[in-house]
């Protein structure tokens, strides 16, 4: 921004104008970076005030916070289209600084997303294949996920390493493959009870973060979003304290600050999961390094999961 000493005036850049909210707001985001160049005409203002958009300026930015509902094996058609309506309707009451995404199962992907196109509801699906096509019987890839109106994937899951043989090495070939495909993995790490109870935990997080971020380039690791998942807390109805959580965020923020440097481990959101309910979402989400949660049982009820999103 420039101060003309002789008018008196500032001169601006950019202006940021309705039309450009207007635009934002049709693409489903609920955010726009300005600088100190910008000038927002007061349409622009009350435009982007009345339709929840926040305007942030460049440096200032905080953390993406993200909400995200994992649906696993549940809900046809129906009841899937049910849901994503019904949220859609409630999405203009949710807070604008949360980012809310749904991961419903493959079957139901297309038809969620036409249900949500032009809303602020974001689709992800739960997992994917490292290859783009070919013969690969039931498989999915990133390409086609976002053909069917997907701006989020899922990989490492518990479940899939658990039931489905998922590896560091597998979720790293996917994950390259995602963000060459211009979606965003949901990375999941988290160690299982045994492990937790020899005193193991750090070290499992750490070696599921390197192997699973192997080779990435800083730009791609700035595109990434993770989700520690302790096992012994998924389904179980025990939830990670704020205090358990937190210690894994802050060391897995370390880690990425080690690997990738301090921008990119500034603005990762690293998520929760594991038993998140309305009741315990606020006190975790009060920890420093905890920037939102990847919820399942409580993600399939209109109720609970708006709670969850208006924690
Ligand atoms: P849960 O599942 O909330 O039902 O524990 C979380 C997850 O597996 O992502």
């Amino acid at each position: 921004m420039k101060f003309d000493e002789k008018y008196g005036i500032k001169s601006f850049k950019k202006v940021l104008s309705v039309v450009d909210v207007l635009a934002t707001l049709r693409s489903g985001n609920r955010i726009i970076k300005i600088t100190d160049d910008t000038l927002v005409t007061s349409l622009a203002k009350e435009t982007a005030r009345k339709h929840n958009i926040t305007l942030i300026k460049k440096g200032e930015e905080m953390r993406r916070k993200i909400i995200a509902g994992n649906w696993k094996m549940h809900k046809t058609l129906k009841e899937a289209v049910d849901l994503a309506g019904n949220l859609k309707e409630r999405a203009s009451q949710f807070p604008s600084d949360r980012e809310v995404v749904i991961c419903p199962p493959f079957t139901a992907l297309s038809v969620v997303g036409e249900v949500i196109k032009g809303s602020p509801v974001k689709l992800g699906a739960q997992n994917t294949f490292w290859e783009e096509k070919g013969a690969y019987t039931g498989e999915v890839s990133p390409p086609m996920l976002k053909d069917a109106g997907c701006q989020y994937v899922i990989i490492g899951h518990s479940e899939r390493r658990q039931y489905f043989g998922e590896t560091n090495y597998s979720v790293n070939k996917k994950m390259k493959k995602v963000l060459e495909s211009g979606l965003t993995p949901i990375v999941c790490v988290g160690e299982k009870l045994q492990e937790r109870e020899d005193g193991k935990t750090l070290s499992i997080i750490e070696e599921q973060v390197r192997e699973g971020m192997e080779g990435l380039s800083t730009e791609e690791a700035s595109g990434l979003v993770v989700a520690y998942e302790p096992v012994w807390a998924i389904g179980t109805g025990k939830t990670a304290t704020p205090q358990q959580a937190e210690e894994v965020h802050d060391f897995i923020r370390k880690k990425i600050r080690e690997l990738y440097g301090e921008e990119v481990a500034n603005n990762l959101p690293i998520l929760y999961g594991g038993s998140i309910k309305p009741q315990n979402i606020a006190s975790l989400m009060e920890c420093a390094n905890i920037d939102g949660g990847l919820v399942g049982g409580a993600s399939l009820e209109l109720e609970s999961f708006s709670q969850i999103i208006n924690y």
